[in-house]
């Protein structure tokens, strides 16, 4: 499975993402590239990640040796609704400010010029796109176009919501990052219209938010049938069907194992069952 932005854009298989890691972030980033990992997802909204930290491990490992463009950088502008009191920018300040401020605050913490991936964290509302989301929205085409973010895309969206911005944006998300819950066949709704508009979809909580379809007899069976753990299983059937997993683990030994989840094919019959497991189990 390659991920290919609607531009051209290349993405690594999998993703390290870095939200709760606090202060063990760097070492955790510095584990994960060391392991494998090529994609790290942040966010600069301190509540739940530290862009900083994450930076503080790329210059260690830039200094070891590797390079920039080796390595895939997503992070997020969050809006003031999804912050606490330290946002990365005025938060008086008309929405198109705070994402110009952010943004440059992201490059600061990630010591680049440019974001491979830069994606809105999520929109003001549950229900439909608001005048604030199409702004903040705007601002974020306009990081593109001066060529600062290669690719842009979403998080947290609806498949409403999602269509909207579609119909309304002079360029559409390129990705969206979503949590994926079996239980609404893996998001099924929002992979159609990411479908339909060559989307890539990012996958997170696809361990955590499934725990009754990972206890379901026919899957452990699969499982077994291959001899591989439950999340190389999980990951493994998140790239067959075109989902992008994330995965955010503090465990070496699962970094490992996460990323042999790119090495190996399940058979369509298995992929079809995990598919409709919340609906047959
Ligand atoms: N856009 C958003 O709003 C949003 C929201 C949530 C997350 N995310 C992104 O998605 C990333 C992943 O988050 P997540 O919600 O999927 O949860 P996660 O941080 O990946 O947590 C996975 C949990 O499963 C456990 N686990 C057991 N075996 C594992 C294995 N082999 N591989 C991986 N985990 C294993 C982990 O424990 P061990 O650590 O012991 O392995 C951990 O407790 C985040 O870091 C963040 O970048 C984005």
């Amino acid at each position: 499975m390659q991920f290919t932005a609607a531009n051209g854009v290349q993405l690594p298989q999998i993703m390290y993402g870095t939200a709760w890691k606090k202060e063990a972030t760097t070492d955790l980033v510095l584990k994960a590239v060391r392991a494998g990992f090529r994609a790290i997802d942040t966010a600069n909204q301190l509540i739940h990640y530290d862009e900083a930290l994450v930076g503080k491990a790329l210059l260690e490992l830039y200094q070891g040796g590797l390079k920039r463009e080796e390595l895939f950088l997503q992070t997020k502008f969050t809006s003031v609704n999804g912050q606490d009191h330290r946002t990365p920018y005025d938060a008086k300040a008309r929405p198109a400010i705070q994402v110009e401020q952010s943004f440059a605050s992201s490059l600061e913490h990630l010591h680049t010029e440019v974001i491979d991936s830069y994606v809105l964290h999520g929109p003001y509302g549950r229900r439909g796109l608001t005048a604030e989301d199409l702004e903040v929205w705007q601002a974020i085409e306009k990081i593109y176009k001066s060529g600062k973010a290669r690719i842009i895309g979403v998080s947290n969206f609806s498949a409403d919501q999602l269509e909207e911005l579609c119909l309304k944006a002079e360029i559409k998300p390129m990705v969206v990052q979503n949590r994926c819950y079996a239980v609404m066949g893996w998001d099924r709704d929002v992979r159609d219209v990411c479908s339909e508009n060559n989307i890539i979809y990012q996958g997170f909580s696809l361990l955590t938010a499934n725990g009754r379809a990972l206890a379901s007899p026919s899957v452990r069976a699969v499982a077994t049938k291959y001899g591989v753990t439950m999340a190389q299983l999980i990951f493994r059937f998140s790239l067959q069907i075109g989902i992008l997993p994330l995965t955010g683990t503090s465990d070496q030994e699962h970094m490992k194992e996460d990323l042999q989840a790119l090495s190996f094919e399940i058979d369509q019959q298995y992929i079809k069952m995990i598919e409709a497991v919340a609906t047959i189990e």
